[in-house]
């Protein structure tokens, strides 16, 4: 069985941050001549990674449509089923590394919509479209509670997210209630603390209060605390530092405005570790900046298996920077994000990578997001222990209400993935 492109259609939507994005519908006609379709969207980060492809050409979204009714033609007849081959050819068309022809949010949405529509062709969920048969997993959501950085503004922290995950929950739908919990309670900490509180948010749905890097993290592990006695599930906190967002390469300090210090690079590797050590962190992504291999490495290697610590920026999904730091033994955990390389294609090859060598692989959404749902199917397809993708906000909970549906039509049929 197989399924011929016949049309490709792009428009300019809205993200969750009012920008505009790139939106993929994709047609399919199967050898019976039967038509199917697929829709997907691009998101777009705030917090990039200096070596991410890059989203759009110059000319922005605008261009990116022009592009696709240039390309169209050329993708019109390859086989949806074979994604290998769509992935390749959107690559050759676009012709450079970092996809700044065709733009990396351009060939991640076609890409997808690809998927989506051959998946409909095969009437069958994406999830087991990507992934087939073998049992089925089902990962812990990871989601943003208080927001900082490049995500939030005025007086909120440095670091850019400080994350809750349940661990301790049998299932992905506890898991995503349970963190629903813990973002109300932070909420309700944070107006009792300081009546100025307007409740005001930042990028990912996560609170943004005036308050230092150090308070917030207290507000969050004493929620986790108080979340894990009521219902007796161990609820962990965690953190997106985002280093290379205050990080100042000519000084070669990390900056923090909010408290007015900076700190080098041995000083910020302490203060990393005395958070990790006082909070029990189960996770840290970007402690340092995404140039510093080895500074990862000094941090994976004290904190052993304490607490896992993730590259983002430093890898970009992309399997050269992960073999870097596969190398130099930097981390033990991986972002992964579709949209920072550009396919389906190679981001199953970076998580392929990143799982036998014993990263956890971690789907991301971005900070500017739509309703597309697709990353909740890759995280079941691709057996990623560990979903980021916010804890509210209708882009947020597009996933994770996705993920309920899932966990649903799989009865027992999945089990929850391992974290370790
Ligand atoms: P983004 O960052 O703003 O680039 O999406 C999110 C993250 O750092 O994980
Ligand atoms: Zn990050």
């Amino acid at each position: 069985m197989g399924a011929r492109i016949s049309s490709l259609k792009a428009r300019k939507i809205l993200d969750s941050r009012g920008n505009p994005t790139i939106e993929v519908v994709v047609g399919i006609r199967d050898n019976g001549g039967d038509l199917f379709f697929g829709r997907a969207a691009a998101p777009s980060g705030a917090s990039k990674g200096r070596l991410e492809a890059v989203d759009f050409p110059v000319g922005g979204v605008d261009k990116a449509l022009e592009k696709v009714v240039e390309i169209a033609p050329k993708l019109s007849g390859i086989d949806a089923f074979d994604q290998v081959k769509v992935d390749e050819t959107l690559r050759e068309l676009d012709g450079t590394p970092n996809l700044s022809v065709l733009g990396g949010n351009t060939t991640v949405a076609i890409s997808m919509a690809v998927a989506k529509a051959a998946a409909s062709a095969r009437k069958m969920p994406l999830y087991q479209h990507l992934g087939g048969n073998g049992g089925f997993e089902l990962p812990y959501p990871l989601g943003n509670v208080i927001g900082g950085g490049k995500h939030a503004g005025g007086y909120a922290p440095d670091i850019q997210e400080y994350l809750v995950i349940a661990t301790g929950a049998r299932k992905t739908s506890e898991a995503i209630f349970i963190n629903a919990r813990v973002h109300k309670k932070v909420g309700e900490m944070l107006s009792e603390a300081n009546s100025s509180f307007t409740r005001g948010k930042s990028d990912e749905g996560a609170w943004s209060p005036n308050i230092c890097n150090e308070g917030a993290l207290e507000f969050l592990a004493r929620a986790c605390e108080l979340v894990s006695d009521e219902t007796g599930v161990e609820v962990r906190p965690a953190l997106d530092v985002a280093a290379s967002s205050f990080y100042d390469s000519e000084k070669d300090l990390y900056v923090y405005k909010r408290e007015a210090v900076t700190r080098d690079r041995g000083e910020q590797l302490d203060f990393i570790l005395g958070l990790i050590e006082k909070f029990k962190l189960f996770f840290v992504e970007d402690p340092l900046h995404e140039g510093d291999f080895e500074g990862f490495a000094e941090l994976t290697k004290k904190v052993g298996n304490e607490c896992l610590i993730c590259g983002d920026d430093i890898f970009v999904t992309n399997v050269e920077r992960i073999e870097i730091g596969i190398r130099s033994k930097a981390a033990n955990a991986i972002i992964i994000k579709p949209n920072q390389i550009g396919t389906l294609t190679d981001t199953f090859k970076a998580v392929e990578l990143a799982r036998r060598n014993k990263y956890v692989p971690v789907i991301s959404h971005r900070s500017g997001e739509t309703t597309d749902e697709t990353i909740a199917h890759l995280a079941v397809a691709w057996h990623c222990p560990m979903i980021k993708t916010g804890v509210v906000g209708g882009e947020r909970i597009a996933k994770l209400n996705e993920l309920i549906r899932i966990e649903e039509e799989l009865e027992n049929k999945a089990r929850m993935s391992r974290l370790r």
